[in-house]
Parts: C-alpha cells; structure tokens; sequence
C-alpha cells in the first residue's frame, strides 16, 4: 500500500534507527551552527514548531500583542501560537494559484486592519510565496515577516532566494511528515533582534520522549496491518493509550527544548535538504506532466519543495474512496478545513466572508505524496486513480 502520512517516510529500518537514536548537547549545537549558517542570525531549538512560532511573533510584536496576518488556508496550531503570543490572528484570503495570498490579497487585508504588525509567510506545501512583493508592501507598511517553513525548508523563491532568508524571522518545525521531519520539535532562527534572545531550558519528561522514539514504529505497524483492517485500531488503541498523541493536539509550550537525539536526526535531514528539495520537485513534476489539470498552478516549477502535491477536484470525497480502496491512503488532506484539522475549527471563529477562496478551495483539496519513499512508478499508478474519478 502506498501512504501519504502515518510516518510513511520511515521505513521497518529507518523507525528502528529512530526508536534507538541518541543525542548529546553537541548535536543541538550541531543543528544550531547549520541553521545559523543556511539562514544567518541565531538560532534557538523547541520541542515542536508551534512554540518557535510564538516566540517568532512575540518578538515581532515586541510582546506587546497586535494583529498578526496568517494564511487563510492554515492548520490550528499557527492559530495557537499567535494566540499563545498574546495576538489576533488576521485571516487572509488565498489565490487559487499557489493556495496562499500575494501582496494584493495582503494589502486589502492591510487596508482594513489597519494596525497589523506582522505577517507569517506560510509557503503553501512547499510553493514559495511570492515574496518579492510582500517584501516591498512589509517595507512601506512597517510590518515584520516571518518565514514559516514547516512544508517549505530547502525551496527557493522566484528570485532565487532560500525560503527563510528574507525576513527577520524564520520558524521551522520538524513535526510529522514536514519538510525536516523528526516526529516533533522546531526552530526559530532571528537575523534581527535587539535583545538577548531566551533559550528553553526545560527538557521534555521521558514518557514524551519515549512517545516520540516509538511513533514511527507504531505508524510503521499500523501501515503494515492496514490491508488487513487491523491498522486502524493498532493506531486508534495507540491513542487512547497514551502512546501516542495526535499532532494538531499539543500544546504552546515556550519553556521545552528539543532533546539532543531530535536535533541529531533534525541535522542530518538540514545536511541533505537541497538534494531531499530537488527530489520533492522531481516527484511534483512527474504528477504535473499526469496531471495537469487537476494542479493549482504548474507545480514542479523551479525552486519548489512540495512536502506534498495539492490536487483541486470537484468530487474530494469520491477520490479519497477510489484510491483507498486501491492502496493508497490520501486521506489525511492539509487542509480540509480553512483552519485545519476540522475538530479545532469551531474554536476559530473563521471569517468565512472574508475568506471566500480559501473556504471553496478547503472543500476540494487532495493532497498527494512526495516523500523519498515514492516512486516514479507509485506517481503513475496514483495520476491513473485520479485520472479515473477527478472531476474538475
Ligand atoms: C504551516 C505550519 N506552521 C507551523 C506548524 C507548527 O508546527 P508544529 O507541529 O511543529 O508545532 C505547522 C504544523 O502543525 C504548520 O503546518
């Protein structure tokens, strides 16, 4: 069978690597040297990405909260880390283009909150922003970029720019199934800052830690019994037991550091990221020249990392189906929901008539797999199924 998430990057040997990988303070220090020396500044290490992302907007507002611009098509835990950093979240609306918003679509958000102070660059599933543009409307308005690249770490902008180069402030995340995936943990790196930076000192219990080591395992298993029907509850009774919490689940927690065996594993992926980017980009170019109708906006394009490949198809539903029922399993889709995953979504308070692109479109995302265990030949039979039931 062929896996979108449910750690599908891992295989029986790479879960068993991570199940038994151990880290001294020289890896954290390791992993902060090479983040420092890709994107310049310093570089602070967090137990999850959400966390890097407060800090990232506290210092933007200088902790005085505010309004800050986030994607409209965006999962929960950007919500709670702006709201962890004692700010508003400003939904923007996205363009059908590259499911995420240009200058035009920020500066009518501008137009209208007018004290926005700074704005979180998403880079949609590994599709560089247009941020040549936001560059130019965040110069003349005053307000601070934030470069998320939890989908996007190693792709360049148009210009040729590295994402999280260009702004004064870079969060990463090396949650499940992103672009540097350790099962949990993120950065935050500052080019800019006047203040000593606040470095976690707090080291996640042993029960968090012994959860991270064996979820590639547990995902491994459950992969493995997922022909079978047994999958599903190997994963379900994982939950309940504690052994395993859902991402969307954890909390902003500023205070926890990553443990050195994640910052290991997190540096060996930051050593290989132009080569692991070139591959995603092969791969979405491969589901381009197959599927070309169905994409957003030509992907595969030059600078590209797409963690995953979008499809917009009319009938979302009846694709999930058809291509479950035939091995693959899409149907853990970022994002179904404007703010994904859609049991948070009540909590939000979404702008839907603000938003309108981004609601249409959340109701018609699919998205497919570009991780190093996919092959040309997976790409093909996966462009067939879709072929077979996409209705645009
Ligand atoms: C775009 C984006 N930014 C930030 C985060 C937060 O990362 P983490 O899960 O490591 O807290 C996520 C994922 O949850 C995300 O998808």
């Amino acid at each position: 069978m062929i896996f979108q998430a449910l750690g599908a990057r891992y295989g029986f040997g790479a879960a068993v690597k991570h199940a038994f990988a151990r880290g001294t303070e020289a890896d954290s220090e390791k992993l902060r040297q090479a983040l420092v020396k890709r994107y310049g500044g310093e570089a602070v290490l967090y137990q999850k990405g959400r966390a890097a992302l407060a800090a990232a907007v506290r210092l933007a507002t200088n902790g005085q909260g505010g309004k800050v611009a986030i994607s409209g098509l965006t999962c929960y835990s950007v919500v709670q880390a702006v709201e962890a950093a004692d700010c508003t979240p400003v939904f923007v609306d996205i363009r059908e283009s590259d499911l995420q918003f240009g200058a035009k679509e920020l500066e009518a958000a501008i137009k209208k909150h007018a004290d926005i102070k700074a704005v979180v660059v998403q880079n949609m599933l590994g599709i560089p922003a247009d941020i040549a543009a936001i560059q130019k409307l965040a110069d003349k308005t005053g307000i601070v970029i934030i470069e998320d690249l939890a989908h996007s770490a190693g792709a360049q902008y148009a210009d040729g720019r590295e994402v999280g180069t260009v702004g004064d402030i870079t969060m990463l995340s090396f949650g499940r199934d992103k672009a540097i995936d350790s099962v949990n943990g993120g950065a935050l790196v500052v080019r800019n800052h006047k203040n000593p930076l606040a470095f976690p000192v707090i080291m996640p219990s042993s029960s968090w830690q012994f959860r991270d080591h064996i979820y590639p395992l547990i995902a491994w298993l459950t992969r493995v019994l997922y022909p079978v029907k047994l999958g599903r509850y190997v994963m379900g009774a994982s939950i309940k037991a504690g052994l395993v919490v859902r991402s969307a689940d954890g909390e902003v927690d500023e205070t926890l550091c990553l443990p050195h065996w994640q910052a290991k594993l997190a540096h060996e992926q930051v050593t290989s990221l132009t080569t692991a980017a070139v591959r995603r980009r092969q791969k979405a170019q491969e589901y381009q020249a197959l599927l070309k109708y169905l994409l957003p906006n030509g992907m595969g394009q030059v600078g590209e990392a797409p963690v995953r490949v979008p499809l917009v198809v009319d009938n979302r539903d009846e694709v999930v189906s058809h291509l479950g029922t035939r091995g693959v399993q899409v149907n853990d889709i970022w994002y179904d929901v404007p703010v994904s995953p859609q049991r948070f979504y009540d909590r939000v308070h979404y702008p839907v008539g603000e938003c309108p692109n981004a609601v249409r479109i959340a109701a018609k995302l699919v998205n497919l797999p570009t991780h190093g265990r996919i092959s040309n030949a997976d790409i093909e039979y996966i462009s067939k199924l879709v072929r077979e039931v996409a209705r645009v």
